[in-house]
Order: structure tokens, then C-alpha cells, then sequence
């Protein structure tokens, strides 16, 4: 039986296969090499961080002599010894990952925690130990900070741009006059909340340069706008600059640019004149690493009798970082996931003294669809319907306000099977699904996510050892890229996934979309398609000329490749140096002008103990359409992971500035709450898996940020059906039920 089985998963075809992990062992075995893994060949030193202990302002006094004498003390870098860079944050044409990231220069300080010295010593201890001899005083401004931004809304301004380039503000209709006309409204103002993405493997480099040549090894999400970072920051060619991370251990978004201990790193390499590894701690993460911002959302909602929406206003603030240009678009999934002739939205922020604000996974709509699809559901009630019938009585036939057609547009389905998965049954009165103290409620949201696709290169090369090696700097942060890549090229070329070697993260190899925004597999993916089936067609016209011509499909063995009945060689086919093909997508050869989401549709139920407010998530269940399935088992980590952020969002997840000095209050994962084993409930996803032709060659949309949308608001929606309460912050507090 188990042979048989085994042998119906040979027969199917690599691509949509279930594969395991094809790093799956040398995780679980300790073989990966992650960057503080490396080992250089000479002496290594370590680098600890000194921060800064208050700011904005100047630092008055920084006496490291205590430091230096220390044991164990190679050297201590401040402003008064780092080699020259270019000017923090002047932004460079690509902007902000590869724009100058320069650290201490001059004695200004931005941001509380930021770095002040680099103390590099022999052991990670002794560098330690010398940091807490390091003497320094800030002179703060006098006219002090802005830690919240909220706060200061007189001084808001319209960003540049968004993350995902679209517009700040998007005025679709007549929003007054719609407003008026219609029969029921809804509107409030939600806060979300200051986020950490805490990756479990801290931010770390390790730098070593080799005359003018300089290497490291780090975790990182696009190896290729690092280089460019490094080159813009030290003022070096990108040539100059090897970049090595082939595992990743998380990053959702913090690390796809490169942060102060990289370039830290680099310098002290550099002075020391000798490698040196600097490991963020967890607490540094919080402020040397870049964080999701607290949002105050906006939401006001017209429809008519009948439950058609008319109008929808989305307004959003929040802080930017001082000096880095970057606004999340909590707005973006309002522009996209419902019909209605008015749809107004705005982003507004404020420049603040905070640590930097970048993206965080499912940047927009993670906190975007947790208000919007709270104030849809709101409107539901309001119109007395059904919230599932309500959306899907609001379902749009292009995309809202930008009015393109959709390349695809399955929410309705998604939506559709979802009650049916999971035994929806229409809402009830808050409060009369009861189990002694404890209060049921159900829930739903939609989930909606931007599709995009980036250019990406790759080679394949046939060895003689009749491996077929994939090469592409894209990183696997955890997500599985590895397995998926040795996939579509295996597919691609005929042969099983294990005469596959995929080699990533080197800034040696061809430059790939590197992993964000969900667009890594697609994009990425397709480059390695294209490079197989070039191959494919070099090693054709190659048997041909060597006389192995004819119909039918090549068949590689490791020593042989076989056309019908007759055979070459490998050796004399692809010679003592193999053969290899280059492959590539470029995203203007698919703007066909439609519109491209991923869509799901998450449904809960929580318990809310009627004593405590303490809110459990019994289910939750999603069905998305995220294109084709490149591999169902890597698929569903990634969505399961979303649906666990989504209950972080909605119940746990708060990070804290002190308004009145700027410090990062929560600075670790006791006191920034993540969900545990015991929060998440068993969790069920189902995948359409139909193909999305328009979006790339693969047909596959993007799928890592899709999950986190929907789930928190799914959350919500129940925790009003069980108790009444409309929840207006997230996370949602005990308190806030009370
Ligand atoms: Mo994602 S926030 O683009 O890593």
C-alpha cells in the first residue's frame, strides 16, 4: 500500500506536488548555515551595540575609555573614528532600501536605542561587558520629541508615495452627496496597533573584506538592493560587494533592507582590519530594526435600504521616522474589495522621533481589512442583512476606484465556500449563542492582497554529474522558496526534484525579485521556468547536432540523456563544464492593465468568558484564491502563519512608545505578546487553486501576506457577535468587553 501510494506521488507531475522541504533536513539537522553560522577563516571578532539612552538630540558626552581598557577589547567605534559614509537618509534613486543607512555620524541622535558606539571585542561577552562601561549623556532638544504622532496632527503631511507606489489620497464619486442620500451610516474612528516583526533569528552580519573587497554574511530578504545599499552608504561600487545568505530565519519585511549592525559590521571589519560579527539582541530589534507604526483609522460607510453601499471614507495616520521616507496604506484594501459610487481614502503622517518605521507583513491590508472589514460588517447589522450576504451583495465588477478589470476576481467564491466549509449559519443577537459563562460568537471578514510581479533572473546549469543547479540570489526566509524553485525548474525540465540543486541567497548569482510583498515565488519562479526552458532548448539543439534528433520528450538520467530508444552520453553532451542557460521575467511583458489581487474569506468563532473578557479563538477557517499552487504543503504554512499574525493582531500584539521620553517600552517577547501553541485553535485553510493566467507565467498569485488578511477582523466580528461590544482598538483589550 505504501509503495503504492508512494508510486502515485512519482506520477505526478513536480509542480503542485506536496513536496517536502528539500532544506528540510539540513534545518532540522543543523547543516543550514545561517549568517551568525559562518565561520571566517581568520580571528573573528564580535561587535556589541552601545544605544543611545535618550533622544532627539546631541550627545554631550561619550566616554569609552572605561570600554577600551576593558578586557578582551579590540576596539570601540563612535562618531569620532568611523570611516566616512555618505549622509544618512539622503535617498538614492531606488529608494529607501538601498539609500544611505549610514550610523554614527556626527552626534546627533534620532531615536532613542540608537547606536552611539560599536564596542568589538575578542568574545561576544567581553564586548558586552565593555558596552556597559561606555559613559554617555544626551543633551536632548530642548523643544523635546515627537513620540506620538497621533497626537501632533497639525503637523501631518501627505507622503510622496505609499508603500506600493500608489497614490496618498484616491477620490472616487461624490462622498457628500452619496453620504446624504443614503439610508444608513456607519462611521468610526479605530486604532491599530504599533507592531514589531520580531523574526526569530535577530538581525545579524558578518563582515570581512578582503583588500578592497567586501563580504557578508547575513539575513537579509533581497540580496541585490543590499549591495546597492552597502555601495551607497560606504561609498564603494557595488562590485566590490559580495552578499551571502542562503537561509533566512524570518524577516516580514524587517529585514528587506539592511540596518545599522550591518553596516556596523562593515565598518568595524574595515577598522579592525579583521572579520566581525554583530548579533542584534532581541531587545535591540525593537528599535535597530524597523516596526509597523500605530495607525488612527478613519472609516465612515453609506448604503442604501437595501444594502447597497454608497459611500465609504477611509482616513489614516500615523508616525514616519524622522528622515525615512516610507507610509503604510492601511486605505489599499478599501480601494479594492467593495463596490460603492463614492470611495474616498487619505494617508496622512507625521515625521516623529521614533526608531524606523518600514514595512510589516501584509503591509496595508493587514490593518487595513481589520477596520474596513469590522465597519462592513457594522453596516451589515445596520441594514439588518446577513454580513456574508451583505458582502456579497456589495461584490465589484472592476476594481473600485481605479476601474481597471480584474485579471480574476474569485472573493465571491472564496467567500461562498467558506460558509459552506464552515457551517455559516447567519448571525445571532450578541450574546444569545451561551455556554454557561462563557459567550460564543461567529465571525467573518474578507481577505484581500495586492498581486505583484518583479523582475527576476536565474541560471540553470546541467553538470556532468547530471545535476541540474539552479542558481538566483532569491533568499528562502522561511518560506520555502528552496523547495518551490527546485520544483518549477524539475517540472520545467521532465526530470524529479532531486537531480534538482537549487542554490540561493548569493549576491554571485543572477539578480532575482528577492522575497516581499508576496511576489517572490511568482516572480522569481517564473525567472527559473524561463531559464529551464532555455536550457531545455540549448540541450535540444546540442543532441541534435550530435545526432540525437526526433520527436518526443529529452529524458535525463545522472550519466545519460535519452530520446525514444537511443541515448548520449551526459559527459559528451554538456562537456566537463555543463551547460547553462539564463532565464528572466520582466513585469512590463504582463501589464495588461488589469487589476490582480489574491482574495480568502476567514471565518471564526470565539468564546469570550462573560467574567474576565478573556477571548479564546475556537476556529478559524480560511479558503483563498491565491492562482495556481505551486506546492499545497509550503502554501499552507505560509497561510497558516498569516491566520496566526491575524489572531496576534486582532487579540496580543501591542508595541509601546513612551509618549513622554520615546522609549521602546515592550522590547521583548514576554512583554510583546505573540500567539502561543495554546491561542491558536486547530486551523483550517482550503485553497481554490485555479490557475491566474494574466499575472505571471505561472499562473500563481502571491500567498505569504494573504492569510494575515481577513483573520483579525474574522476575530472581531465573532467577539461582537458573543458580547456586543463593536471593537474599535487592536488589539482588542480585555477591558474594551467590560
Ligand atoms: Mo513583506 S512586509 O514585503 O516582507
Amino acid at each position: 500500500m505504501t509503495e503504492m501510494m508512494s508510486m502515485e506521488v512519482q506520477a505526478e507531475r513536480p509542480l503542485g506536488r506536496a513536496l517536502d522541504r528539500v532544506d528540510g533536513i539540513a534545518k532540522v539537522s543543523g547543516r543550514a548555515m545561517y549568517a551568525a553560522d559562518y565561520r571566517p577563516a581568520s580571528d573573528l571578532a564580535e561587535g556589541f551595540i552601545v544605544e543611545a539612552p535618550a533622544a532627539p538630540g546631541r550627545i554631550r558626552r561619550l566616554d569609552v575609555s572605561r570600554a577600551e581598557d576593558a578586557e578582551g577589547v579590540i576596539a570601540v567605534l563612535t562618531s569620532a573614528n568611523v570611516p566616512e559614509q555618505r549622509t544618512y537618509g539622503a535617498p538614492e534613486d531606488a529608494g529607501r532600501f538601498t539609500q544611505s543607512h549610514a550610523v554614527l555620524q556626527g552626534d546627533r541622535v534620532r531615536h532613542v536605542g540608537q547606536p552611539v558606539a560599536l564596542i568589538v571585542a575578542r568574545t561576544l561577552e567581553q564586548a558586552r561587558h565593555a558596552a556597559s562601561l561606555v559613559e554617555v549623556e544626551i543633551e536632548v532638544d530642548a523643544e523635546g520629541g515627537i513620540f506620538d504622532a497621533l497626537a501632533h496632527e497639525d503637523l501631518a503631511f501627505a507622503p510622496d508615495s505609499l508603500d506600493g507606489a500608489d497614490d496618498a489620497d484616491t477620490q472616487k464619486g461624490d462622498l457628500a452627496r452619496e453620504l446624504a442620500g443614503s439610508d444608513h451610516r456607519v462611521g468610526a474612528t479605530y486604532h491599530t496597533a504599533m507592531q514589531h516583526a520580531a523574526a526569530m533569528e535577530p538581525h545579524v552580519s558578518v563582515a570581512e573584506w578582503d583588500g578592497d573587497q567586501l563580504t557578508v554574511h547575513m539575513g537579509i530578504q533581497i540580496v541585490a538592493s543590499a549591495v546597492k545599499a552597502f555601495a551607497t552608504t560606504l561609498q564603494i561600487e557595488p562590485e566590490q560587494i559580495r552578499i551571502v545568505s542562503p537561509f533566512t530565519g524570518g524577516g516580514f519585511g524587517s529585514k528587506l533592507g539592511i540596518h545599522s549592525e550591518a553596516v556596523l559590521a562593515a565598518l568595524a571589519a574595515r577598522v579592525c582590519d579583521r572579520p566581525v560579527r554583530v548579533v542584534q539582541t532581541r531587545r535591540s530589534v525593537f528599535v535597530n530594526a524597523p516596526h509597523r507604526e500605530r495607525h488612527r483609522q478613519e472609516l465612515e460607510l453609506g448604503a442604501t435600504a437595501d444594502g447597497t453601499l454608497t459611500a465609504i471614507r477611509h482616513d489614516n495616520l500615523a508616525g514616519m521616522a524622522r528622515d525615512y521616507a516610507f507610509a503604510e496604506a492601511p486605505a489599499s484594501p478599501t480601494r479594492a474589495s467593495y463596490a460603492a459610487p463614492a470611495i474616498h481614502t487619505s494617508h496622512r503622517v507625521v515625521a516623529a522621533d521614533i526608531p524606523t518605521v518600514d514595512s510589516m507583513r501584509a503591509p496595508g491590508e493587514a490593518i487595513g481589512t481589520l477596520t474596513l472589514e469590522t465597519a462592513i460588517d457594522e453596516m451589515a447589522q445596520a441594514c439588518g442583512m446577513d454580513p456574508l450576504e451583505f458582502r456579497l451583495r456589495n461584490m465589484p465588477d472592476v476594481d473600485p476606484v481605479s476601474g481597471a478589470p480584474f485579471g480574476d476576481h474569485r472573493l465571491e467564491s472564496c467567500l461562498r465556500e467558506g460558509a459552506q466549509r464552515f457551517g455559516w449559519d447567519g448571525c445571532v443577537a450578541p450574546g444569545s449563542r451561551r455556554e454557561g459563562r462563557l459567550l460564543i460568537g461567529r465571525g467573518l471578514a474578507a481577505a484581500i492582497r495586492p498581486n505583484m510581479l518583479v523582475g527576476a533572473e536565474a541560471e540553470i546549469t546541467l553538470s556532468p554529474d547530471g545535476r541540474f543547479h539552479v542558481r538566483t540570489d532569491m533568499t528562502d526566509i522561511g518560506t520555502g522558496s528552496y523547495t518551490i524553485l527546485t520544483q518549477i525548474a524539475a517540472d520545467t525540465l521532465g526530470v524529479e526534484p532531486g537531480q534538482v540543486v537549487t542554490e540561493l541567497g548569493d549576491s554571485a548569482f543572477p539578480k532575482s525579485s528577492g522575497s516581499g510583498g508576496s511576489f517572490g515565488a511568482a516572480s522569481t519562479g517564473s525567472a527559473v521556468q524561463d531559464a529551464a526552458s532555455n536550457l531545455l532548448s540549448a540541450l535540444r539543439d546540442r543532441c541534435a547536432a550530435l545526432g540525437l534528433d526526433g520527436n518526443g520528450a529529452l529524458a535525463f538520467t545522472l550519466d545519460s540523456v535519452r530520446l525514444g530508444e537511443r541515448s548520449l552520453a551526459l559527459a559528451d553532451l554538456v562537456g566537463p563544464e555543463g551547460m547553462t542557460a539564463s532565464g528572466s521575467i520582466d513585469p512590463d511583458d504582463f501589464d495588461t492593465g488589469q487589476a490582480g489581487y489574491s482574495y480568502g474569506a476567514q471565518f471564526a468563532e470565539v468564546a469570550v468568558d462573560a467574567v474576565t473578557g478573556e477571548i479564546r479563538v475556537r476556529r478559524l477557517l480560511g479558503v483563498f484564491d491565491a492562482g495556481r499552487i505551486l506546492n499545497p504543503k509550503t502554501a499552507r504554512s505560509q497561510l497558516l502563519g498569516g491566520m496566526i499574525f491575524g489572531i496576534g493582531a486582532a487579540l496580543m500584539e501591542e508595541g509601546v512608545i513612551d509618549p513622554r521620553s520615546g522609549a521602546v517600552m515592550a522590547r521583548d517577547l514576554a512583554d510583546y505578546h505573540i500567539p502561543v501553541n495554546r491561542d491558536v485553535p486547530a486551523l483550517e485553510v482550503h485553497m481554490l487553486g485555479a490557475s491566474s493566467p494574466f499575472a505571471n507565467p505561472l499562473g500563481a498569485k502571491g500567498i505569504g501576506e494573504l492569510g494575515i488578511c481577513g483573520a483579525g477582523p474574522a476575530i472581531a466580528n465573532a467577539v461582537h457577535e458573543a458580547t456586543g461590544v463593536r471593537p474599535r482598538a487592536f488589539p482588542i483589550h480585555l477591558d474594551h468587553l467590560l
